[in-house]
């Protein structure tokens, strides 16, 4: 099927946005803002199994979220490794291949529960997971130009069908659908290379309010889209 007639985004890429200002509209601190995120991840995740999208990326952290404050980068440290080890044998059950992109070497507890979550879940295939952890798009294409160096590439044999061979995301599809929550209009530095042709929906709700039904309005806007994909509609 041509990816423009499909009725459902194989691969849908989120910005999970809004945390912090779902926490400050009930006076609370924004690590309940994130906590709360991670229940709308979980609900989201199974809304996708449900209406069989293939693939889902989830930006969970930044390479520039480490300007934060200490407090609040330690907690969502200690709020992803209670959420690992909370619901990894959940998404197992539901067949979720979890894989995480990014420089996961930098948290070394992390580092460890990310390994076996990837090990755990190796052989699922109804939904693939991957969980964008001290990600950045930029850090992607350096990553990959480097690993293509290291492996010996020449300059003549460098195509974009080359270096995606070396990206994080090599084994999915682009996202189809990019949704951001939370009402900003940007890309953050969220997977710079694989948007290139994506639909991309803004929705002003705060991620911890995404649920089933704002995926569907999102999914609804993708339907209506007109892929061109740099071509032209032969109707045209
Ligand atoms: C952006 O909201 C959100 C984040 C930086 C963190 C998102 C992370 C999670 C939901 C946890 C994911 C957990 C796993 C296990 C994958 P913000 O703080 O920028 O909100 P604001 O714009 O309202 O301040």
């Amino acid at each position: 099927m041509a990816a423009e007639e499909l009725a459902v985004p194989r691969h849908i890429a989120i910005v999970m946005d809004g945390n912090g200002r779902w926490a400050k509209k009930r006076f609370l601190p924004r690590f309940f803002g994130h906590k709360a995120g991670v229940d709308a991840l979980v609900k989201v995740i199974e809304a996708c199994i449900e209406r069989d999208v293939q693939h889902l990326t989830v930006f969970a952290f930044s390479s520039e979220n480490w300007k934060r404050s200490d407090d609040e980068v330690s907690a969502l440290m200690g709020l992803i490794l209670a959420a690992v080890s909370r619901y990894l044998h959940k998404l197992h059950r539901l067949g979720v291949r979890v894989r995480v992109i990014g420089d996961r070497d930098i948290a070394p507890k992390l580092k460890k529960a990310w390994d076996e979550a990837e090990a755990l879940t190796a052989g699922n295939t109804k939904l693939q997971l991957n969980v964008a952890f001290n990600y950045g798009g930029r850090w992607d294409i350096v990553q990959a130009a480097r690993r293509a160096a290291e492996a010996g590439v020449q300059a003549a044999e460098i195509t974009e069908a080359k270096l995606s061979e070396f990206m994080a995301l090599r084994h999915a599809p682009d996202p189809d659908l990019f949704i951001r929550t939370g009402g900003e209009v940007r890309i953050s530095n969220f997977m710079l290379w694989q948007v290139a042709y994506s639909e991309f929906v803004f929705s002003d709700a705060l991620w911890p309010d995404f649920c089933a039904t704002q995926l569907d309005a999102a999914i609804a806007c993708f339907r209506n889209r007109d892929r061109r994909f740099g071509g032209v509609k032969e109707s045209a």
